[in-house]
């Protein structure tokens, strides 16, 4: 059976992390949470950070996404070098180019999801409510499933609708890249499953770049290209491809192969 897609939509290189290494420091003593990591994402691609609790993987995807600092090494995210960034500027090229999902919704109560969704905006100084903005909420609304659940606040959707909500937040920009961490931890296997389905519907249909960290490898099945992270490196890579089956089987057999 073939279900391979063609991934002409996948370009140029979009993100490229050079030797990056992070050591937090804990009073007398020191974490190395990542001791040399270099990665390279094309643009369009969907690529998984795989590995267990502790491995790395969030503090990477901070690094990633300019919301934390290298001790050492480059992030390089859309032919700007993001870790050399001051705040401000690191705090401007995370608005612009970058949407984060996090394994808690972290969506405002007393906001109605198109609210909610509108919050990059707002914050912008944009008004929402019309010209390109209100189209784009639209187009998000949609592209999540939501339609017809617009005035409802977060009390009043499940679990998955209201991480539906923080995809679409995320997406609303436009972002050069789209950094999930652990999106499906708090749900149960179908409704990740709708998180998941989300997001590849916006990488194959809007050809966005995502970069999502899961420990599973059913959640990791869904990328074009999975990095196995393990002790604070990149283990291993393996290429999956577009599959629009998901299937998790071949990267369950590569990684007992690998002794993973
Ligand atoms: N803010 C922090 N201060 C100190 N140690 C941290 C901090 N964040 C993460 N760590 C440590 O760095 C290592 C990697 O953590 P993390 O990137 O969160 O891993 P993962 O997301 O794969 O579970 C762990 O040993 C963790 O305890
Ligand atoms: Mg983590």
């Amino acid at each position: 059976m073939t279900t391979g897609l063609p991934d002409s939509t996948i370009g140029q290189p979009i993100l490229e992390a050079h030797q990056l290494t992070k050591r937090y420091r804990l009073g007398a003593t020191s974490v190395e949470a990542l001791r040399g990591v270099s990665l390279s994402v094309r643009a369009g691609e969907f690529v998984a950070l795989m590995g267990p609790s502790g491995s790395g993987k969030s503090t990477l995807l901070h690094l990633l996404g300019g919301l934390d600092r290298p001790t050492s090494g480059e992030v390089i995210l859309d032919g700007e070098t993001v870790s050399r960034l001051s705040d401000d500027r690191a705090t401007r090229l995370r608005r612009e180019k970058t949407g984060f999902v996090f394994q808690f919704f972290n969506l405002i109560p007393l906001l109605d999801v198109r609210e909610n969704i509108a919050l990059p905006f707002t914050i912008a100084g944009q008004d929402p409510r019309s010209g390109e903005p209100a189209a784009r909420i639209r187009e998000v609304i949609e592209l999540v499933d939501l339609a017809g659940k617009e005035r409802h606040r977060p009390d009043q959707l499940s679990a998955g609708e209201q991480q539906r909500v923080a995809v679409a937040r995320a997406l609303v920009t436009r972002p050069a890249l789209l950094l999930a961490d652990e999106p499906t931890g708090n749900l149960d296997y179908t409704t990740g499953g709708e998180i998941l389905h989300a997001l590849w519907r916006s990488c194959v249909e809007r050809g966005q770049t995502i970069i999502l960290v899961t420990h599973d490898a059913k959640a990791a099945a869904y990328a074009d290209r999975v990095c196995v992270v393990q002790d604070g490196r990149i283990l291993e890579e393996i290429e999956l491809g577009r599959r629009e089956d998901h299937a998790a089987t071949p990267l369950i057999t590569r990684l007992a192969q690998l002794g993973l």
